[in-house]
């Protein structure tokens, strides 16, 4: 027999007080509450963000085999090349979806109606050929006006009639003010009903994991400095799990939706640990930016001098002209000077506020950001490998 549509009722399912997932609410809720106090700068900090942004956009992408590479992908960055093939369009889409959530999206007022919907599948599908040719969509931003299939699953999405009452009733159970004790069973189980219902014709799964950031970023886990979020980490890092809990509760009975919750909070967590280690300046500077300078100068992307210049920057968590007397006794200050200007030329030093005379280690765009994806990789904290 083919996939076949079964209704189901869209319900709060509620956890036994006893169970590992109550006890995973807990502590999620605990950490959306906790004050942010990492030692990492700012503008360190959201160099990593951008970072992570880019890797879980390259992981989404994956998800449903584009094969672009990480070190494609940084080289094409680092070249300020515009996207030349369609697999490196898709990343950029998400990319620029992900910044859309940031500057629109606050713990106040961000409204998840069917126009938020809308735009962003637009956004993760423009600019690309729609399917067999590519992976973008014939009706950008559209419901989809032909029945679907999923891909090995036995669901059947709804028929394209039914796609609007079923939507409406999704954004009307995100929307509507429950006791914020359900607000992460919620994300996790919006997630899953998005995608059983299948609303586009094609481009759901990217756009439902940008969904399920939004909502994140609502519920408070992404404030002012805050965390860096990484829920596509949770899916991308493995699909056949991904996959598999997601076809379990395409039944919609109760204990199956509990185990997808489970799954999704379960890599939340994991995800925030991460990041509160990333936040903690003594482990980011010894583990990942110090190391990151010295396989930058292995591989001679930077000179012995500007190395050390930056090592220093790293140490003294910020760079004054003063400090570097220690390296460079001789020099006149104007020398000194002039050192640190062409580091801020060459994009490797910002001020840390404009026009301040302070300075941090910059490495979002340059060739230090080869460096610093290795130190995270070796960390185990990207959520995605390229194949070697
Ligand atoms: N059994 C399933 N039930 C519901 N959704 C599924 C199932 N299996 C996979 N999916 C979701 O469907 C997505 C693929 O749908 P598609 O519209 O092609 O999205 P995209 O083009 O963004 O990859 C997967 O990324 C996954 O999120
Ligand atoms: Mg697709």
């Amino acid at each position: 027999m083919g996939p076949v549509f079964k209704h189901y009722d869209l319900e709060l399912v509620v956890p036994e007080f006893s169970s590992s997932l109550t006890d995973l609410i807990i502590e999620l809720d605990h950490l959306r509450r906790k004050k942010l106090s990492g030692s990492t700068r700012p503008a360190v900090f959201f160099q990593l963000k951008n970072i992570f942004h880019t890797l879980e956009s390259i992981g989404s992408a994956r998800i449903e085999g584009n094969n672009t590479t990480i070190a494609e992908y940084i080289e094409t960055k680092l070249a300020e090349a515009p996207p030349s093939n369609p697999g490196i369009r898709e990343i950029v889409n998400m990319e620029q979806a992900m910044a859309f959530i940031d500057e629109n999206v606050n713990v106040r007022d961000a409204d998840f109606n069917r126009a938020f919907v809308s735009e962003l599948h637009k956004k993760v599908v423009e600019g690309l050929l729609p399917p067999p040719d590519g992976e973008g969509d014939h009706t950008p931003g559209i419901y989809r006006t032909k029945s679907v299939s999923i891909t090995g699953s036995a669901h059947k999405p709804p028929e394209p009639i039914q796609i609007e009452g079923y939507m409406d009733e999704l954004l009307a159970f995100i929307t509507r003010k429950d006791e914020p004790k359900y607000d992460l069973l919620k994300v996790a189980i919006a997630h899953h009903r998005f995608l059983w219902i299948h609303p586009f014709t094609n481009g759901n799964g990217r756009t439902v994991r940008l969904f399920t950031y939004a909502m994140l970023v609502k519920q408070g886990f992404n404030v002012g400095v805050g965390r860096i979020l990484n829920p596509t980490a949770i899916f991308c890092c493995n699909r056949e799990n991904y996959y598999r809990y997601l076809s379990s509760s395409d039944t919609g009975e109760e204990k199956d939706i509990l185990s997808w919750c489970e799954y999704v909070l379960k890599g939340l967590k994991g995800e925030i640990e991460k990041i509160d280690r990333l936040l903690d300046y003594d482990y980011l500077k010894r583990e990942i930016l110090l190391p990151a300078i010295s396989y930058s100068q292995e591989r001679k992307s930077v000179t012995d001098v500007e190395a050390r210049i930056l090592k220093k920057a790293v140490e003294m968590k910020e760079l004054r002209a003063s400090y570097l007397k220690d390296i460079f006794p001789d020099k006149k200050p104007s020398e000194i000077s002039r050192k640190i200007g062409r580091l801020k030329d060459r994009k490797m030093l910002m001020p840390i506020e404009k026009g301040a005379r302070k300075y941090v280690i910059r490495f979002a765009n340059n060739f230090l950001l080869r460096g610093i994806i290795q130190l995270l990789g070796d960390k185990g904290f990207l959520p995605i490998k390229d194949d070697v």
